[in-house]
């Protein structure tokens, strides 16, 4: 059929309209079930206490969630994330907590073109290999905490340490970036202990921490496993003789059932209790009155999320498929971040300053900058 120019012009205005008043899909895929299911929550709490201070939309589109239980099991991730794209149609993908999955939906959403905003995972080949100008992270690599945490422990002095994780790609990553820092300033790995996610047998590994006698030990676990980890250190008679540092998931968001077995602890992460900034205060207390409870790190990483995608969406009025000037925009941004500014790597990594904290009754007290916008090294990225 062939339209005449008035009925072409009438035609493209109603397709206009109709694209700008239709609800923008999210697929939140997100770990409801198992260690991580904490983390999950609170990432969609952050995500969506920004989108309900922006009136619910963001450039004019209603937001429509769906929200899939990715269950941290890399061996579904593949078939949930392509449930979204595929069945669902999704506009844009945020997820998700465990690097294992993560990287399943950044396979999927590479070949699909689908816009991914990862609101935590740290796998560092997501903002390495596997980048591409459609994947962001509102989070961290699972480097740069562990890379802080080594130079604050060998500015310490400490020489002989014990590092212990799980045995997956956020667990051997922190470790790895841990180790470069802490043995270019002098100290020594002497053993590295791992068990498989997300199993938390850990006495065998802590007679084998007490039999070795390090001057540390550097630790990465998060969610319920970080809580039992730090108990367990702790009646194994470990804490009060050789000191547990780590990444800060050993401590965030767990405060509440670790009690005084965490007390003291230091840990290095992007983000702490007791910033006290304007900005910060607001959003602690926005999150506080929505939920009735206090944000962690994963809060923060949720609303940023967001954050990443209104900035996106801003630029190309509310149009996904303009994904180049998406990303321009994103890539020059400046986030105002609840944790303090930061900028997006060429990779579309956080460059972020990573704050040394100790837990004091039930917060993660900031002590310093540990170091001042550290950026992920983006190895292997080509965009
Ligand atoms: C990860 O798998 O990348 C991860 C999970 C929990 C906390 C931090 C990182």
């Amino acid at each position: 059929m062939k339209l005449s120019p008035l009925a072409l012009a009438a035609a493209l205005a109603f397709t206009g309209t109709a694209h700008a008043q239709a609800k923008l899909k999210v697929g939140l895929m997100l770990p409801s079930s198992g260690t991580y299911a904490a983390l999950g929550t609170a990432i969609d709490n952050g995500f969506r206490l920004y989108v309900a201070e922006q009136g619910g939309k963001l450039a004019g589109r209603e937001i429509e969630y769906i929200r899939v239980d990715d269950e941290s099991d890399p061996a579904k991730a593949t078939d949930n994330v392509n449930k979204l794209i595929k069945r669902d149609n999704v506009d844009v993908l945020v997820g998700t907590v465990h690097s294992g999955v993560a990287m399943a939906m950044a396979k999927a959403a590479k070949e699909s073109g689908t816009l991914l905003i990862v609101p935590n995972a740290g796998a560092d080949a997501v903002t390495g290999p596997m980048c591409a100008p459609n994947i962001f992270r509102s989070s961290f690599s699972n480097w740069q905490p562990g890379y802080a945490m080594g130079e604050v422990m060998a500015k310490k002095g400490l020489k002989k340490v014990v590092t212990i994780t799980w045995k997956y790609a956020a667990g051997d990553e922190s470790v790895r970036g841990f180790k470069e820092a802490f043995e270019k300033g002098g100290g020594q790995v002497v053993k590295e202990l791992n068990l498989p996610f997300p199993n938390v047998e850990f006495q065998a590994l802590l007679t084998e921490i007490a039999a070795t006698k390090p001057d540390a030990v550097y630790t990465f676990f998060a969610g319920g496993g970080a809580v039992k980890f730090v108990k367990d250190y702790a009646a194994a008679g470990l804490k009060k003789n050789i000191p547990l540092y780590g990444a800060g998931f050993i401590t965030d968001g767990t405060l509440e059932a670790q009690g005084a077995d965490a007390s003291g602890m230091q840990t290095t992460l992007h983000y702490a209790d007791s910033l006290g900034t304007p900005r910060d205060n607001a959003f602690r207390l926005a999150y506080a009155k929505t939920y009735k409870l206090q944000p962690d790190v994963y809060a923060v990483q949720g609303y940023d999320a967001a954050q990443i995608l209104a900035i996106g969406l801003n630029a190309v009025k509310g149009d996904v498929g303009k994904k180049a000037e998406f990303a321009a925009a994103v890539e020059k941004a400046k986030i105002d971040s609840p944790r303090g500014p930061f900028t997006m790597s060429k990779a579309h990594n956080p460059v972020q300053d990573m704050y040394l904290r100790e837990v004091s009754g039930k917060e993660n007290k900031l002590v310093s900058v540990a170091t001042k916008a550290l950026a992920d090294p983006g190895k292997g990225c080509r965009m």
